[in-house]
């Protein structure tokens, strides 16, 4: 069957080559999903984690991606060693690695403009990919409502916003990545620490449900888990990543097949635990002692 659908997406991309550009453009990928790297986190210390870092990049190297995206907290601190020690390993990775704030790397505006000095990148940013649209945000400015973001806030809204049309003028199929959880249980839950706010979380959902995004990829949360409204509409997915883990699934990095332009059907998600680690120590309780992004 997918052979099939396959073989007809393949005839309508020779028959409309310049209509539908989404199309035009397909061939299948691989790609992947780094969790918080969050150097500085771990129980074991930093050079740990940036030992486990290393061995991400071992793994993604051998295992074959056209890119992967790490979905924020970078480092714990923004210590200059962590920093260091993240930019030192960040070219051991062969193919390209996007990456995107999480509440460790941003809470104001002075840490906004160190993130993109830090890493050279903007804080938001979206890259096309054989006919998929990738749409990174920074989550923080997004959810926060401090004063001193204001602007930011608003300005990334409609860039957000401006990103989805464009990507479905163009046939486009869109996946979008970034730091905290729209929800963790259900679209209409309450407040709290882990996911959007309920002042944001139905405009973010209404503009997902429009444009149709199928996969978000997130992090924050230090589990390992997929998450999905009632009606499956679309897949949160979440990846503890390689500083600590509060749940049974250990340290590991998301794999993702994408075989057709039918992102609801066609992208395959597979975990796989990070090789080579010394050990599985699950960390106990809750991450604490987050930076606070709201205005009270
Ligand atoms: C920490 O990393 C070093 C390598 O840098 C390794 O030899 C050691 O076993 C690791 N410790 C733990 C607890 O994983
Ligand atoms: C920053 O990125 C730009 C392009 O994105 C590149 O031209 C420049 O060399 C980079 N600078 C550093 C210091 O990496
Ligand atoms: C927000 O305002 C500040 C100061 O007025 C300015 O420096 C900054 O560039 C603005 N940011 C955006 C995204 O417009
Ligand atoms: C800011 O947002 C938080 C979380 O949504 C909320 O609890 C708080 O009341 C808001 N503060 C102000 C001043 O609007």
């Amino acid at each position: 069957m997918r052979g099939l659908v396959g073989g007809f997406l393949g005839v309508l991309a020779l028959l409309m080559p310049t209509a539908v550009s989404g199309i035009s453009h397909f061939s299948p990928f691989r790609f992947c999903q780094l969790g918080d790297l969050q150097i500085g986190f771990g129980l074991d210390g930093w050079q740990n984690d940036t030992y486990r870092m290393h061995l991400a990049a071992q793994q993604v190297n051998a295992d074959g991606f056209d890119f992967c995206i790490a979905v924020g907290d970078l480092t714990h601190n923004r210590y200059d060693h962590e920093i260091q020690a993240f930019q030192t390993t960040l070219p051991e990775f062969q193919i390209p690695v996007h990456l995107l704030p999480g509440n460790h790397d941003i809470n104001d505006v002075a840490t906004l403009k160190q993130f993109t000095r830090d890493y050279n990148v903007s804080d938001h940013s979206s890259f096309s990919h054989n006919g998929y649209r990738f749409i990174l945000l920074d989550s923080v400015t997004l959810m926060s409502n401090l004063t001193e973001f204001a602007n930011y806030t608003t300005a990334e809204w409609a860039w957000f916003e401006s990103e989805l049309k464009s990507a479905h003028r163009q046939s486009e199929q869109i996946v979008v990545a970034h730091h905290h959880l729209p929800f963790e249980v259900s679209e209409d839950e309450p407040d709290s620490y882990w996911a959007f706010p309920n002042r944001v979380r139905g405009k973010y959902i209404d503009l997902i449900r429009k444009y149709k995004v199928r996969h978000i990829l997130v992090g924050h949360r230090h589990e390992t888990k997929n998450i999905y409204p009632a009606d499956r509409a679309y897949a949160i997915y979440v990846v503890a990543g390689t500083a600590r883990f509060f749940d049974d699934n250990g340290f590991g990095i998301n794999y993702f097949d994408v075989e057709s332009m039918d992102s609801a059907r066609d992208v395959r998600q597979e975990y796989v635990h990070l090789r080579g680690v010394t050990h599985m120590k699950r960390s106990e309780g809750e991450p604490t002692g987050c930076p606070d992004i709201f205005a009270h």
